[in-house]
């Protein structure tokens, strides 16, 4: 990787100092050494500085690479934390390190801000995995349903939906809409959890998946848990709800990628545990990162849409956005999926302080 760096633009000393300091952060023999870490260095230092140029803030999901995480992140946490921190930045420009329903939802939530996101072609298989056509479709076959669209879907078919849920709400929301009937989309394992926790109504799910979360098998987690059993010790086993049931079933806790981060949280205050956590990547190197009594067991999988975004592309987004970068949405369009977002933050308990 070549730095990109303006010559003159920091001193040799600031820069040894950062790459030491992401070394301490993100050090993993096989990717982050210290040598790693002091080619990085000159472009996090400028992403700083352009920060407060240009007061900008960066979001970044935690699927995100740990340079993101811990270079130039303002904000890390799962999609609700994330919209949270968008609708109420004080800041002129987000840059949304993520996938691109992300970014739409920050413009959506606070549309007088200017919204760039690194890589404009980050999908996402669930949100590509419904249409607003079929969303009409099933509001004409079932007009006495609530429709609840996951976060991960497009800006068209969160305005043709009654509510927007995410991992950290849905079965809390689905709870507390009036309505006993409910079509959820687009995930049909989220949907399958949502129907088997809430028995008291109906749900009609649509049939798309995560293509990261849909791959782990529930063999796996066994043959992990009987490891680390087998050494005396307990494995706890956290999994996305994105995973399918029969993955769930071998979980100690289902939540989104926030929630493992706290739930591994209390574990290490108890003490030292071995954690298996079942989603992508980004979950495990924050772990290994702030966690250091958490013995993170198992193999991950990387989301190819989250990881188109690198360093590079963060640091050339607040240097001089490209237009395709800026995200742009149609004043109706924008307007409606606002109704359905607004309507989630008024559904969500506000979290205990
Ligand atoms: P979170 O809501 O847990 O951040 O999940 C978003 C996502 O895309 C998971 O794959
Ligand atoms: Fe979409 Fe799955 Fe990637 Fe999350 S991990 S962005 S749900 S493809």
């Amino acid at each position: 990787m070549t730095p990109i760096t303006r010559p003159g633009l920091v001193h040799a000393g600031d820069v040894e100092r950062e790459a030491r300091r992401l070394f301490e952060r993100i050090a993993q023999p096989d990717r982050w050494d210290l040598e790693m870490c002091r080619v990085i260095a000159p472009m996090t230092l400028e992403i700083q500085a352009l920060k407060k140029q240009r007061n900008a803030v960066v979001l970044a999901h935690s699927y995100q690479t740990p340079d993101i995480v811990y270079g130039a992140a303002d904000f890390v946490g799962d999609s609700y934390g994330l919209s949270l921190k968008a609708r109420d930045t004080k800041a002129d420009l987000i840059v949304f390190s993520s996938v691109r329903f992300m970014a739409e939802t920050a413009k959506i939530v606070n549309p007088q801000k200017k919204v760039v996101i690194p890589e404009p072609t980050a999908g996402c298989s669930l949100a590509d995995g419904v249409t607003a056509a079929q969303v009409r479709a099933y509001r004409r076959a079932h007009p006495d349903a609530a429709i609840v669209a996951y976060v991960n879907t497009s800006a068209e078919v969160k305005a043709l939906s009654d509510v927007c849920v995410t991992s950290a709400n849905y079965l809390e929301i689905c709870r507390r809409l009036p309505e006993s009937k409910i079509v959820f989309l687009p995930d049909r394992y989220m949907g399958a959890h949502l129907r088997a926790r809430l028995p008291e109504k109906e749900v009609i799910v649509h049939d798309a998946a995560c293509v990261v979360h849909e791959a782990f098998r529930p063999e796996t987690a066994r043959e992990w848990r009987a490891s680390v059993e087998a050494q005396g010790r307990r494995l706890h086993i956290l999994a996305h709800p994105e995973c399918a049931p029969n993955v769930l079933a071998e979980a100690d806790f289902v939540g989104s990628s926030e929630a493992m981060m706290e739930y591994a949280r209390k574990l290490e205050a108890d003490g030292q545990a071995d954690v298996l956590p079942v989603t992508e990547c980004g979950t495990a190197d924050r772990m290994r990162a702030e966690l250091p009594n958490v013995r993170v067991v198992g193999a991950c999988s990387e989301c190819p849409f989250m990881k188109q975004t690198d360093l590079r592309s963060v640091l050339e987004a607040l240097r001089a956005p490209r237009p395709d970068q800026e995200i742009r949405l149609a004043p109706d369009i924008a307007r409606g999926a606002k109704r359905a977002l607004d309507r989630m933050f008024e559904l969500t308990r506000p979290a205990a302080s």
